[in-house]
């Protein structure tokens, strides 16, 4: 009896861990690459680091407001926004690849779309679009993805409540 008391505790003891560990875990394994293409394509230069825009470009940026499919995702970044401030970030768009059924050589210099400064693959794109479609559109900002964008502890996150 006391054997089974005994390993009865045990695996109640790891079932919680391993939900503590999954809980922990899940949002770093699962977009840890998405995230590290937002760092690259500097995202947050112009969305900010939390993706509710800001800074020069003000709330209108915001990526958690958006209504758009993981495919319209996928396009703006690979084709940007001609006439905007949002850069194009595939280095084939309007080159070899048409985008919005168009080319550079159909633009003047007052709308030409603006070229990242780093470009992206399809696959990094991909993983971008995927990480703001699930963890920023329609959702609000919460502790664990600050200190997932930063660091645990991280002092930016401290009043962050939820
Ligand atoms: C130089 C500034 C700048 C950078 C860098 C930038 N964006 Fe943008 N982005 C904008 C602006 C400005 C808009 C709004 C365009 C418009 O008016 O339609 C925008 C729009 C978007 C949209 C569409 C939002 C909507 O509501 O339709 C997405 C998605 C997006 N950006 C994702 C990204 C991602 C991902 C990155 C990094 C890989 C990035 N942006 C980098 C400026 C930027």
């Amino acid at each position: 009896m006391y054997i089974f008391k005994n390993s009865f505790f045990t695996l109640i003891l790891v079932y919680f861990l391993n939900l503590q560990f999954a809980a922990t875990t899940n949002i770093k394994k699962e977009f840890a690459y998405g995230l590290n293409v937002y760092k690259k394509g500097n995202c947050m230069g112009c969305h900010s680091w939390h993706g509710k825009g800001g800074g020069g470009y003000g709330a209108g940026v915001s990526l958690r407001t958006m209504e758009l499919s993981l495919e319209d995702i996928v396009y703006v970044i690979k084709c940007g926004r001609p006439g905007t401030g949002m850069p194009y970030f595939y280095k084939k768009s309007y080159k070899d690849e048409r985008c919005y059924d168009t080319k550079f050589e159909d633009y003047n210099n007052s709308n030409r779309p603006l070229s990242s400064k780093k470009f992206l693959s399809i696959k990094q794109i991909e993983a971008v679009s995927f990480l703001i479609k699930e963890l920023f559109q329609g959702k609000e900002l919460t502790k664990e993805y600050c200190e997932f964008f930063f660091n645990e502890g991280s002092k930016v996150c401290l009043n962050i409540k939820n």
